[in-house]
């Protein structure tokens, strides 16, 4: 799992901490994209970079349901470097993930079909109505890719099915990389080995990328819909409507909800105090009578008494 980017998109908040540790609906992105995998998954590596310490942190204090280890780089080394650099020990074929992809996928599925068509590789495609943000993927009838673009203008654009971030390679696709400096997958590699074949795997369920902040609450909200944040019952001694995610130590007795809210560790909602559609990371204090919509509040953020926030992406400890 490719998790080394420096989340630049979703700035102040990853000045602190690596986006793939941001809670969505109860839990860290990164988790969410864990749980897709099949048991079967023998080891999860995670090809780890800015902030990787912090990751390496927290997948210890919190241990995922497979085994998992981490594989650092000194450099940024791209999607490409990236995966070259934690290839050692690989299985074959081996699963390529982004870490903050939000979506339904039957990896079984995948694999399956990816065995089937015997090509060098399989790519998880998701339809979407502008596919300038992603990768971009021409198909034939039988779901071969003819030709892949990365985030073209609309006019050069294939299709509308993008590459989700979802997928199989075979262990000869490592070769195929060089090592030693920073590569993108995506731009430099994956054109090269479309005449080795490589095929589209439709995904018909939710798609998201939480890599800016519309869609980290879009995100969240999709998670919450697909039941993937708990029962969504409001914390006892609070009124409105949930769901709402209550992370460890989380309190808000005598405030009022809206829909989709996560409430990370320690996070604290005073008494007619409201929140709604946002994520309120560790330790965020949100003090009487203040209110929160659409925000995203970085750790140790204080709103203070009677304050207002809509549309807000507040950096730690910034106080509102
Ligand atoms: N190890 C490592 N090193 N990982 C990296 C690096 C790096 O230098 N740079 C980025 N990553 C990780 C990110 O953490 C993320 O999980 C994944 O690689 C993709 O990087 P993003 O920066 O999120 O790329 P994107 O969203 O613009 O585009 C990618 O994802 C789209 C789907 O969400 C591409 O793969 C597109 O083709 C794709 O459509
Ligand atoms: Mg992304």
């Amino acid at each position: 799992m490719l998790i080394g980017g420096f989340g630049t998109r979703l700035r102040p908040i990853t000045y602190s901490l690596p986006k793939q540790l941001i809670p969505l609906a109860g839990k860290p992105m990164l988790y969410h994209v864990l749980d897709l995998l099949p048991n079967d998954v023998e080891e999860v590596v995670l090809a780890t970079g800015y902030k990787a310490g912090m990751i390496d942190a927290y997948v210890r204090a919190h241990p995922a349901r497979l085994p998992l280890r981490t594989v650092p780089e000194a450099t940024p080394l791209g999607t490409g470097g990236g995966m070259k650099n934690a290839g050692d020990g690989m299985s074959d074929p081996f699963f390529l993930l982004n870490s903050d992809v939000i979506a339904r996928v039957d990896f079984l599925e995948m694999a399956k079909q990816h065995a089937a068509h015997g090509g060098i590789g399989t790519m998880g495609l998701s339809e979407v109505e502008d596919p300038r943000p992603y990768g971009v993927a021409a198909l034939d009838a039988d779901d071969r890719i003819l030709a892949f673009v990365e985030k073209p203008e609309l006019a050069d654009a294939p299709s509308r099915w993008i590459n989700a971030g979802f997928a199989i390679w075979n262990r000869e696709v490592l070769d195929a990389v060089p090592s030693g400096r920073a590569v993108s997958f995506e731009r430099e590699i994956v054109p090269g080995l479309l005449d080795r074949r490589v095929y589209g795997f439709r995904m018909s369920g939710y798609f998201d990328d939480a890599g800016t902040p519309e869609r980290l609450l879009r995100s969240q909200r999709l998670l919450f819909d697909d039941g993937r944040g708990g029962k969504g019952a409001l914390p006892s001694g609070t009124f409105g409507k949930g769901p709402v995610a209550l992370m460890t130590g989380a309190r808000a007795s005598g405030a009022s909800f809206g829909p989709y809210v996560t409430l990370g560790p320690g996070a604290t909602v005073e008494a007619g105090a409201h929140v709604e559609n946002s994520i309120l990371m560790e330790g965020v204090v949100v003090e009487k009578d203040a209110s929160v919509r659409a925000s995203v509040l970085g750790p140790k953020v204080r709103v203070r008494s009677g304050h207002s926030l809509v549309g807000q992406v507040l950096g730690e400890g910034v106080e509102a």
